[in-house]
């Protein structure tokens, strides 16, 4: 699958293509977590993150990362909320191998300090707006000024979902065909819905049993059901953009949930299968679903974890809140920047 002529360097430089902006001293971005509704579940190139399928996804507004960035002396540096990290670190590793390919000569080297608003430690996907903040800031610090779909591009490489971390509300990431990924990127749809609320169910902490990479490799190698996961995307994914434009709630949050569903059913096909289900993930499931008997429209989805994220309507967050006592609420506010400096 991997072709080594389009090696994410070749593709870094190519976007940079010579750029030589101002270097300033530091430079700070945020971007927002996302969460996505119609999923992204197998790559056809696992080098540079190009997925089978498009996805849709709905950003966090507040919860995501802050990046700063300082041009270092000696060596690259990083700290995640407040705490230096050992060069040997994997987040540090991962990280590095990521700055590597921007940088011709070995120059410059970077402090990179992350600070997450998105509980990364209830193993809440933090990689997204992490290196989506990451390239934002990147590109401040050295004033290359790219666009929108060459930011995508770039964060793209450092993890596939952190491609539609670049905007608050609706994205949708495009698969492309091109072998070397320039039309694989994401754009912001046009439709705002404040009034669909959307949070996080923290039920397990522990670290996740088998990494997304693995997961979707052992996927797409070895799972029959896979075969049928493009349709259901695409059937999906239609349904989902028709309920955003016609503010459908009921066809949204059924669409989402059954897409998260079929992404699971594929994975727990595979061999060996892989399952990130707990009890407590299946009791929150079980509850949702005699909520919704009992008349109150909610819906979950999930991602390569235990834990689930709701989808509901604000004016009914009193009775969400009741059935769900710690819930993490995300509120859709399209402030991109909750900590301008
Ligand atoms: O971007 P990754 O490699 O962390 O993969 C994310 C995969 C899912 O979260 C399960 C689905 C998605 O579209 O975000």
């Amino acid at each position: 699958m991997n072709k080594p002529a389009s090696s994410r360097s070749n593709i870094i430089q190519r976007i940079l293509d010579g750029r030589t902006g101002r270097l300033l001293a530091t430079a700070s971005a945020y971007a927002p977590a996302n969460i996505a509704l119609c999923k992204y579940w197998g790559k056809r190139d696992n080098e540079l993150n190009l997925p089978v399928t498009d996805s849709l996804s709905l950003a966090l507004g507040r919860l995501g990362s802050r990046c700063r960035l300082a041009v270092a002396d000696g060596a690259d540096a990083v700290s995640l909320n407040g705490v230096d990290l050992p060069p040997d670190h994997p987040f540090s590793q991962r990280l590095f191998r990521f700055l590597d390919a921007f940088r011709l000569a070995g120059k410059p080297r970077y402090r990179v300090e992350t600070v997450n608003t998105i509980p990364t430690a209830a193993g809440f996907a933090s990689s997204a707006s992490g290196f989506a903040s990451l390239v934002l800031a990147l590109d401040a610090l050295h004033g290359w000024n790219l666009g929108e779909r060459h930011l995508s591009i770039l964060a793209r490489l450092g993890s596939g979902s952190a491609c539609r971390s670049l905007w608050q509300g609706f994205v949708h990431w495009h698969a492309g065909t091109d072998p070397d990924g320039m039309d694989s990127y994401a754009e912001p749809l046009p439709d705002a819905w404040p009034e669909l609320g959307i949070g996080l169910l923290v039920l397990e902490c522990g670290k996740k049993s088998i990494g997304s990479t693995e997961a979707m490799r052992r996927t797409v190698e070895t799972s029959a059901l896979y075969a049928a996961w493009p349709a259901k995307v695409a059937a999906d994914l239609e349904a989902l953009r028709r309920a955003i434009a016609e503010r459908d709630f009921h066809t949204l949050g059924e669409t989402a949930e059954s897409n998260a569903l079929a992404m699971h059913a594929t994975m727990i096909a595979a061999r060996p299968p892989v399952l990130y289900w707990q009890g407590a993930s299946l009791d929150a499931m079980q509850k949702v679903w005699a909520a919704r008997r009992d008349g109150l429209p909610l819906y979950f989805t999930m991602d390569a974890g235990p834990n689930l994220k709701l989808l509901y309507r604000e004016t009914d967050i009193a009775a969400v809140e009741a059935l769900f006592p710690g819930l993490i609420r995300a509120r859709q506010g399209m402030e991109p920047d909750p900590n301008p400096e």
